[in-house]
C-alpha cells in the first residue's frame, strides 16, 4: 500500500532512495495496490472492460491484461497497444464519437468483439463497409439518456447537450432502418459521465433501461464506466460495492436478466500512484506568498482543466505556504490546495491519486519532456517510462 506521511515509504522502498536515483518529477505506481484493485474489480459479476484511455502505459496494461483481458478503446492507437502486449486475443469494445472510416474498417477486419455506435451516420457507414467487404461485426447502440451524472460539467456525457450517443427519438429511426440493414445489434450502451459519486443518476439510468427493454430486448447491456474514486475531498462518495450492488438489485427487482458490461477506467489505478515533485522557488509577495514547483500542467493537467483536487503532502518543515504553481507560462498552471504546508527550497512534494488521466494526458507544452514513470514491484524499482530526451520531442519535424 502507498503510505507516505510518516515513514516516506512505498512498499518498503524509501522515497529518498528514488529521489537520489532519478530526476523529479516522477510518477510512482504501487504494484501490490494495482493487483489488489484488479481483484476487487474482477469480483464483480459483470463483464469488466478496462478503459485504456485512463492510463495506457504498456507495462501497466500487461499487468491488467493478465487479470482482465477485456478492453474499452477509443482509437486504433489504443487497439495497437493492446495487441502489442497481449498474447491471447483480447475482447475489445470500441467506443467513441468520431471513429474514422479506417478505424471502423480495421476493427471490422480484426473482428473485434463490438463497436459501440454513436450516430445514425456512423451506423450507415458501418453498413456500407460491411456490405463492401462482405464482413460482420457486433454493434451496441450508445444512447444519450439525457441524465445528469452530477459530476464536473467537463466530464458529464449523458445530458442532451453533450455530443455523445443517439437520442431516444433517433433510436426509433435506427430500429426502423435496421429492418432493412439487418446489422447485428447486440445491446444498448450508456456512459453518462466520469467521477460519479452519487447513486441517484445511476438509479435514473437503470429505470430508463428497464423501460427501453420493454420496447426492445437485447442480450447485452453496457452501462459504461464512471464510478468515482476518493480524491480525499469528497467525504460522501458512494462505495464501489454499493454502487454495483444497487445496479444488480434494481435490475433483479424488475426481473431483467442480462449479460452486463462495464467499462471501468479511473477506479483501476487512480489511488495506486503518487506523483513526486519538488519546490523550485518560494516567492514572498505582498499579497500572495507562493511556491513554484518543478511539476506543471504539462505533466498533470487535471487541476488546470477541471479544477481537480489532488491531495498534496510533504514532510512539513519550513515556511507556511498555501499556493502552489507549476513552471509553465500560464496562470492556470496552479494546484488546488486549501491547507498550509511548511516548505523550503527543494522540499519534496507528493501528489496523491495520480494514477488515472494524469500521465496519459501529459504533453510537451513549453517543449517540456514527458517525465519518468516507475513501479515498485517485488520491493524493487522498475522504470516503466523513461524520461524523454530532446530527440524525442524533435523527431517528427519534417
Ligand atoms: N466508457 C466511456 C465511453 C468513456 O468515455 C469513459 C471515460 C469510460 C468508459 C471510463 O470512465 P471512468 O471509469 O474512468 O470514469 N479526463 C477526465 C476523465 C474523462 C473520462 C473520459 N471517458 C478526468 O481526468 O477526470
Amino acid at each position: 500500500m502507498i503510505e507516505i506521511k510518516n515513514n516516506i515509504l512505498i512498499n518498503k522502498i524509501s522515497i529518498y532512495l528514488l529521489i537520489n536515483k532519478l530526476e523529479l518529477p516522477i510518477y510512482v505506481y504501487d504494484y501490490k495496490k494495482i493487483i489488489f484493485n484488479c481483484f476487487i474489480i474482477k469480483k464483480l459479476i459483470f463483464f469488466v472492460f478496462y478503459s485504456i484511455k485512463s492510463n495506457d502505459n504498456l507495462f501497466l496494461l500487461k499487468i491488467i491484461n493478465n487479470i482482465i483481458n477485456k478492453f474499452d478503446i477509443v482509437s486504433i492507437g489504443e487497439l495497437n497497444k493492446i495487441l502489442l502486449i497481449s498474447k491471447k486475443k483480447p475482447y475489445i469494445i470500441f467506443s467513441g464519437s468520431g471513429k474514422t472510416t479506417s478505424e471502423l474498417l480495421i476493427s471490422i477486419n480484426l473482428k473485434i468483439f463490438c463497436l459501440n455506435i454513436e450516430s445514425l451516420q456512423e451506423f450507415l457507414k458501418i453498413f456500407y463497409l460491411i456490405k463492401k467487404y462482405k464482413n460482420k461485426i457486433n454493434l451496441m447502440i450508445r444512447i444519450n439518456p439525457n441524465i445528469d451524472a452530477k459530476t464536473h460539467k467537463k466530464i458529464s456525457t449523458g445530458n442532451k447537450i453533450n455530443k455523445f450517443g443517439i437520442s431516444i427519438i433517433n433510436l426509433k429511426n435506427l430500429f426502423f432502418l435496421n429492418k432493412i440493414t439487418k446489422l447485428n445489434i447486440i445491446g444498448y450502451d450508456f456512459h453518462i459521465g466520469s467521477q460519479i459519486i452519487k447513486i441517484s443518476p445511476i438509479k435514473k439510468l437503470i429505470n430508463l433501461i428497464i423501460n427501453l427493454y420493454k420496447i426492445k430486448k437485447f442480450k447485452y447491456l453496457d452501462i459504461g464506466g464512471g464510478i468515482g474514486v476518493n480524491y480525499y475531498i469528497n467525504k460522501n462518495i458512494i462505495k464501489f460495492s454499493n454502487y454495483y450492488n444497487k445496479i444488480i438489485n434494481l435490475l433483479k427487482k424488475k426481473k431483467i436478466n442480462l449479460k452486463i458490461f462495464v467499462e471501468i477506467g479511473r477506479f483501476f489505478l487512480t489511488n495506486c500512484c503518487i506523483l513526486i515533485s519538488k519546490i523550485n522557488y518560494i516567492k514572498f509577495n505582498q499579497s500572495n506568498n507562493l511556491a513554484i514547483l518543478n511539476l506543471g500542467m504539462n505533466d498533470i493537467i487535471r487541476p488546470a482543466l477541471y479544477d481537480s483536487y489532488h491531495k498534496i503532502e510533504n514532510n512539513n518543515i519550513g515556511t507556511k505556504i498555501k499556493n502552489f504553481f507549476g513552471p509553465i507560462c500560464e496562470s492556470s498552471d496552479k494546484f488546488l490546495n486549501n491547507n498550509f504546508l511548511k516548505i523550503k527550497n527543494n522540499s519534496i512534494i507528493f501528489f496523491y491519486s495520480s494514477g488515472s488521466y494524469c500521465k496519459v494526458m501529459s504533453s510537451n507544452y513549453n517543449s517540456k519532456f514527458k517525465i519518468y514513470e516507475i513501479i515498485i514491484y517485488n520491493n524493487k524499482i522498475k522504470i516503466i517510462f523513461k524520461i524523454e530526451k530532446f530527440k524525442n520531442i524533435i523527431n517528427n519535424y519534417a
